[in-house]
């Protein structure tokens, strides 16, 4: 289970950090920073983040002050350390000439106070009485780079770790407000960073849209935005209504040089891009902190979303002069605004069943506006939550949103009718088959305890199988499911491979084509990679990234199988729990049975090339791995193969798999219907090949000769 913060308010969080014993602090500053690192990864690389930006932003502020207390113990890839995530492999990389860095953060007027003094003691004698400084709302979207070349867009990348993000530009050049040719007299190179967003009004159209087409709701405009920009195919984001705000500069040469950051955004705009108009320059602190408060008044009204306001020192030399630390300027802080709370009223309290049996309690709220979207649902995380704020139906609640879209419930509002209405009491029997509940020893989670034939339990596990992310079973939507699972047509995962056409037919909304439809898609994912048919088995605690380290490891599902907590711990990026659960999973006969029936099924869970060796390249030195050093990118529809097992293949046999052409790409595999990557592959003179000429590539080289027989 995740860490929780120790205080919710940061002006504590200094307190109880002093307070605590040293083996306790230490332990806890190991456990936060692996749980950090983690974070990181869900946020930046898989856009799956598990926690709120506050929580986060409390968590990261606790690891700071347990490493300024225990300096020795800060582990070496500590996230104070580094900026964001690395970048993942499928888009090009992106590197950044100067690096990109991120903002320390302040939660108070007084936090705002010490960096303006901080500031001033570290200019000394050059520091002026008064700092002007540059106010300007801090967007929540997507840190990204642009790169201009006489005046001509010609890069873009994300963040990524500061150094090196991912390439973009195909998705770019999709944004409206990203001029594609600066205005006026261009300088000669430009890079320039700032924010990719939905605006508000559009990401709810975007979701209604989405819901009413059956796919599931993005959780907030950042994560849609960050799920939008790493797209392969540039025709997605070029859908959806991105825009974006330029912030600042990375660097800029062949223009005459800008005395102040408010000049340097002048220019920018000057140029074509779209700047922030609420920006606006404070003289010292203080109207700083006026102006933070001014614009947290009108937050609500804005039309994208904001967290907080970033504060930069205005002048460029002074800019200089004060530099930056490991991943943070000097001359900058981000104010992050307390989360926005309003209230409403419990109109009931829903049960809901997810994969692992785990009940969550889920508020039903009259809807309500807050921090720009409208809410009627909250999460109540747990059955102690409903205990401990003592919720009742018809309460008042303040409810909060911290980034996301479902909020929480703070507290109940005391009013006369509370203590007469009914208290609340979780179910003591599962709300979809009956079965007792039963509660997790150590925590705080209450659990349906029959994952075989729990209809919510398995419906979810259904759809977990069936999710782009896992086996990629296109078509099997939760309508779908719903019914295959309520008229018993499944049973257990397995039995979607046998169902049969007569039987799909039969269902609501589904005619003869859409069931010829799902028997291909479905045959289709049984030659799925490992690492995804790893993701579909559902293990708890092994999501898409852990499926993919436990793949690369092993190599194979039976090498995984008899894995022991030892070998588990080798793996990077498994620890004890996660030990604990691949163990307790495998060593459960109804998942083996499982699994010897979607065996039976087809489904090959196909073994990676290599040994299992923690040290080895994946397919690093056996004969398969031929294509070794070889960059591919495949584009438009192959005749057989479907593209994920295509680059399955060229993965297995060696070679790379990126989503944008560029003179590092050996081969462009090329389908019908093939676009922009054909033709840049073209300009490029990348040697292009068909669907034949990749599958005779495939063949491993015939072994080489061996020594020849001694002469007589
Ligand atoms: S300036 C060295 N200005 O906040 C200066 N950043 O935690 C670096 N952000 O990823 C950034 N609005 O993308 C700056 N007006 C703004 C911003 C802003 C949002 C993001 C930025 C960065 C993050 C820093």
């Amino acid at each position: 289970m995740s860490l929780r913060p120790l205080e919710s308010d940061p002006a504590t969080l200094q307190q109880a950090i002093s307070e605590l014993d040293d083996a306790t602090g230490r332990s806890r500053l190991s456990a936060l920073a692996s749980e950090l690192i983690r974070h990181n990864r869900l946020y930046h690389e898989l856009d799956a983040a598990e926690i709120d930006d506050r929580t986060y932003d409390l968590l990261y502020r606790e690891l700071e002050l347990l490493e300024a207390r225990f300096p020795d113990a800060v582990p070496p890839d500590s996230p104070t350390r580094r900026v964001g995530g690395a970048p993942v492999s499928e888009l090009e990389p992106f590197e950044h000439r100067v690096p990109m860095l991120s903002l320390a953060n302040a939660f108070s007027a007084e936090e705002l106070q010490e960096f303006d003094a901080r500031i001033k003691r570290f200019l000394g004698d050059d520091a002026p009485e008064v700092i002007d400084y540059l106010l300007e709302p801090k967007l929540d979207g997507l840190a990204a780079e642009l790169i201009y070349e006489d005046g001509v867009l010609v890069g873009a990348g994300t963040r990524g770790d500061g150094l090196v993000g991912e390439d973009i530009l195909h998705n770019a050049l999709t944004i409206r407000d990203v001029p594609l040719r600066l205005e006026g007299p261009p300088p000669t190179r430009l890079s320039v960073r700032g924010e990719i967003f939905f605006g508000l009004a559009e990401f709810e159209q975007m979701n209604e849209a989405r819901v009413a087409g059956g796919e599931k709701a993005f959780e907030n405009p950042r994560n849609a935005a960050a799920g939008t920009i790493r797209q392969l195919d540039p025709r997605i984001a070029a859908a959806r209504p991105l825009t974006f705000f330029a912030h600042s500069f990375g660097e800029v040469e062949g223009a005459e040089a800008m005395q102040s950051q408010h000049a340097q955004l002048e220019r920018i705009g000057a140029w074509g891009l779209p700047v922030n108009p609420l920006n606006r320059v404070c003289s010292g602190i203080e109207e700083v902190i006026e102006g933070i408060e001014a614009l947290g008044a009108q937050r609500n009204d804005l039309t994208y979303e904001i967290d907080g306001a970033v504060v930069k020192v205005d002048a460029i030399a002074l800019q200089e002069q004060l530099g930056a630390l490991t991943r943070t300027p000097r001359w900058a802080i981000a104010f992050k605004y307390p989360p926005e709370q309003v209230t409403t009223v419990l109109e009931d309290i829903g049960f809901q069943v997810g994969r692992t049996g785990a009940i969550t309690p889920v508020a039903h709220l009259a809807p309500v506006r807050v921090g720009g979207v409208t809410v009627s649902r909250a999460t109540l995380h747990n059955a102690d939550q409903i205990v401990v704020l003592d919720l009742r139906i018809g309460d008042t609640v303040v409810i909060q949103r911290a980034g996301d879209v479902i909020p929480k419930v703070v507290r109940v509002v005391a009013d006369e009718g509370h203590d007469e209405r009914p208290v609340s009491v979780f179910p003591t029997h599962c709300p979809e088959c009956s079965a007792s509940l039963v509660r997790d020893p150590d925590k705080a989670v209450i659990r349906c305890p029959n994952p075989i034939s729990c209809p919510a339990q398995l419906t979810a596990a259904v759809l977990h199988f069936a999710s782009r992310r896992a086996m990629d079973i296109d078509g099997l939507g939760s309508k779908l499911v719903d019914q295959l699972v309520g008229r018993k047509l499944v049973t257990r995962v397995s039995d979607l491979y046998q169902l049969t056409h007569a039987q799909l037919s039969g269902l609501d909304r589904m005619g003869s084509r859409s069931a010829d439809n799902l028997i291909a898609a479905l045959e289709s994912s049984r030659g799925r990679p490992l690492e995804r048919c790893l993701t579909a088995l559902g293990i708890p605690e092994v999501g898409e990234a852990t499926a993919r380290d436990l793949a690369n490891h092993f190599r194979s599902l039976d090498a995984l199988i008899e894995a022991d907590r030892a070998q588990l711990l080798e793996v990077h990026g498994v620890g004890a729990v996660v030990a604990e659960r691949v163990i307790a999973f495998f060593g459960d006969p109804r998942s083996r049975e499982e699994i010897e029936r979607l065996r039976r099924a087809g489904v090959c869970f196909p073994d990676l090339p290599g040994v299992a060796d923690p040290g080895a390249q994946p397919a690093g030195a056996t004969e398969a791995a031929h294509l070794t050093g070889k960059t591919f990118v495949i584009t438009g529809t192959l005749p057989t193969l479907q593209r994920d097992d295509a680059r399955a293949r060229i993965v297995a046999a060696g070679g790379k798999v990126t989503g944008s052409v560029s003179s590092k790409t050996s081969f462009l595999i090329a389908g019908e219907k093939a676009g922009s990557k054909l033709t840049k592959a073209r300009q490029l003179g990348v040697a292009i090949l068909d669907e034949a000429q990749l599958l005779q590539l495939l063949q491993p080289p015939a072994p080489a000769p061996g020594p020849s027989p001694p002469k007589t």
